[in-house]
Parts: C-alpha cells; sequence; structure tokens
C-alpha cells in the first residue's frame, strides 16, 4: 500500500525501494516470509552486494533509513512512480520519465481527470497516471495481452492503487473502449502499433474539448496518426520528441577580452590602445555538452478534440 498517499513507518507488506545505489534500486516487499516455487515457506531474505537482507527486519523502520549489511549498506525508500519506473519488471518497452511528465502535463491531467489508456503493458506510464488523477478521477487501461492485464491488475491492488484503476483485456483496435466510456473521458493515451485504428473510437469517448496523445517511435505511424486525427475532427494537432540532455559543470580556462589597461592612469582611450594587452586567461565555471546522449525513444503526438460550440458558427453559416 506504500505507494497510495505518504507513509514514515514501513508496515507489513509494504513495497520498499531498496537504494544499492544511483543506479541499482530493487522493489522487495516487506514480508518474513514468502513461498518457493516449490511452494516452501521461506525466510524472505533479499541478497545485495553489501551482503543479505532479512526483509523481516523493515518491518518498523522509517521510510528513508538506511540499513547496515555485513558488508557495507543500503537504504529503503518509499516507492513513487518515478522510482518504480526505474525498476519495475519488464513485460514490454515502457515509457519513461521525460516522456511521462510532457505526457502529464500536456494532457492537462489533474486529481479528478478520467483517463483512458491502451496499451497497459508494463504499467510504467499507468502509475504516474494514477498518481496524478487520484483519489478523484480514474484510470481505464486496455491491452489485448491477456496476461499482462491480470499482472497489472494485481500490481495496482499491492501498490493500493486498485480503487482509482478499471484493467480491461481488450483489442481497443478491432472494438474500441466500451459504449460505458462514451463522452466520458477528459483525455486518452495511446502506445500502440496501431494508434490510427482506434481515432474514431476515441472521438466517442472523449470530452470536449479532450486532449489525446499518442506515443510512436516511427514517423510513418505519426504520418497515418495525424492524418486521422484531421479526419475525425482534432485540432491543435502536434508532434514533439523529448531529447534530455544532461549537461555537466565543469571548470575551464578560457580567452577573454581585457578593458583593465583603459582604466590605467594617464590612459585616453583607444590612442592608447595596445593590441597585445588585448586578452587574457580565466578560469570560468561553464557547462559542458554531453559527448553522447539518450537517444530517440518515440514521437508523442498531442490533439485537441474541437469542441462542438467552436464550430456552430460555421454550421450556422452553412445552414444560412
Ligand atoms: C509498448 S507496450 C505499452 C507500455 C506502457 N505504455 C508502459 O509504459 O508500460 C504496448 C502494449 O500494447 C498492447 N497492444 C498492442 N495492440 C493492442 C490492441 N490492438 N489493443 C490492446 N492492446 C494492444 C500490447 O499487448 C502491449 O502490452
Amino acid at each position: 500500500m506504500s505507494f497510495n498517499g505518504f507513509k514514515s513507518i514501513i508496515q507489513e507488506g509494504d513495497i520498499v525501494v531498496l537504494y544499492v545505489s544511483f543506479n541499482q534500486m530493487h522493489p522487495i516487499k516487506a514480508v518474513k516470509q514468502i513461498t518457493t516455487k516449490k511452494g516452501n515457506l521461506v525466510d524472505n531474505i533479499f541478497q545485495t552486494p553489501y551482503g543479505a537482507l532479512h526483509c523481516a527486519e523493515l518491518i518498523g523502520k522509517e521510510f528513508g533509513s538506511k540499513i547496515n549489511l555485513s558488508k557495507g549498506y543500503v537504504f529503503v525508500l518509499q516507492p513513487t512512480s518515478e522510482l518504480w519506473t526505474l525498476m519495475l519488471p519488464h513485460r514490454t518497452q515502457i515509457i519513461y520519465t521525460p516522456d511521462i511528465s510532457m505526457i502529464v502535463l500536456q494532457l492537462e491531467l489533474k486529481p479528478g481527470s478520467i483517463v483512458i489508456e491502451s496499451g497497459t503493458g508494463s504499467a510504467s506510464l499507468s502509475h504516474a497516471l494514477i498518481r496524478t488523477i487520484k483519489p478523484t478521477g480514474h484510470l481505464y487501461t486496455f491491452d489485448f495481452h491477456e496476461e499482462r492485464t491480470k499482472t497489472a491488475q494485481q500490481e495496482f491492488e499491492e501498490h493500493g492503487y486498485g480503487d482509482y484503476v478499471t484493467v480491461a483485456h481488450r483489442d481497443v483496435c478491432a472494438t474500441g473502449f466500451g459504449n460505458g466510456l462514451d463522452q466520458k473521458a477528459d483525455a486518452i493515451f495511446l502506445d500502440l502499433p496501431h494508434p490510427w485504428k482506434t481515432i474514431e473510437y476515441a472521438v466517442q469517448c472523449l470530452k470536449e474539448g479532450g486532449r489525446i496523445c499518442s506515443f510512436s517511435p516511427c514517423i510513418e505511424q505519426v504520418q497515418k496518426t495525424c492524418t486521422h486525427l484531421t479526419k475525425f475532427g482534432f485540432t491543435e494537432i502536434e508532434t514533439i520528441e523529448v531529447l534530455q540532455t544532461q549537461l555537466s559543470v565543469q571548470s575551464r580556462n578560457m580567452t577573454s577580452l581585457n578593458f583593465d589597461f583603459l582604466k590605467e592612469e594617464g590612459s585616453n582611450n583607444s590612442m592608447d590602445y595596445d593590441k597585445s594587452k588585448e586578452k587574457q586567461n580565466v578560469r570560468v565555471v561553464t557547462a559542458v555538452s554531453p559527448t553522447t546522449q539518450a537517444g530517440h525513444t518515440g514521437f508523442l503526438t498531442f490533439a485537441t478534440l474541437i469542441p462542438s460550440w467552436s464550430t456552430q458558427g460555421d454550421l450556422d453559416d452553412s445552414i444560412n
């Protein structure tokens, strides 16, 4: 239950982030015993590079605590959707935090929003969506891979998110999102190989002025999606790519212009100009661009469903 709101003390059954290092984090469950594949009940022990961790010891400790092990120490953190994205069990390709941030912002999500998502995949994005729209909003997430829907449902329950999400097994390209959602959604998110096949169903489910986003790795998918968005009455169609650049702050020697000689006594500016004193070496703190950087993940296409009132004038004109 540790995802759903801040808590300070680890309780039995909580998911805990075991922080070993910046690049090494593991989700572990604070339970005393676990069942092995052979069905035997054994003590829940997690092996880390710094020694074995007896998970039962975590119960009652504060989130953020340093845990000493035989050869070093680790930290135990409360999970967030960002940390979950970095350590979740991958069942599919997933969406990462830089793209997720843009999706949440551009879809204008807030507590109370009703959101439709397909496919669910590994539920990386789903966790961030639920965190944003709870406690009064709801996520309807669809995948045509039944096992993935079952696993995602189980995870949501374990994380205390069960009340805010409905997981359904469905081929959304063939049958849409179901009649129950007609004109209910504030936003729709698509991470599908053929997103354009769902656009006509999306129109049915979105509220007027609702936002849609489609994530596609290939530009050909984007082109087809944009064609369908235009055909089905969407406006403000915009495709962007989120590229994150990590700058390194360093001290460097640089040459700069030196005007000090102008201040020298007796100087009357240009007449006393000495070219050899023009430049000086200084040490500056600067930001250096990386030689390599994380590459392309996917294109994000956003659009808005035109509200009927905004086209009413055009309609009246055409009638008269
Ligand atoms: C790349 S994964 C989604 C990953 C997800 N956004 C995340 O962040 O974890 C794409 C998912 O779409 C599902 N899918 C593909 N075509 C579908 C369809 N027509 N209807 C429903 N789900 C579909 C796949 O089964 C797969 O799980």
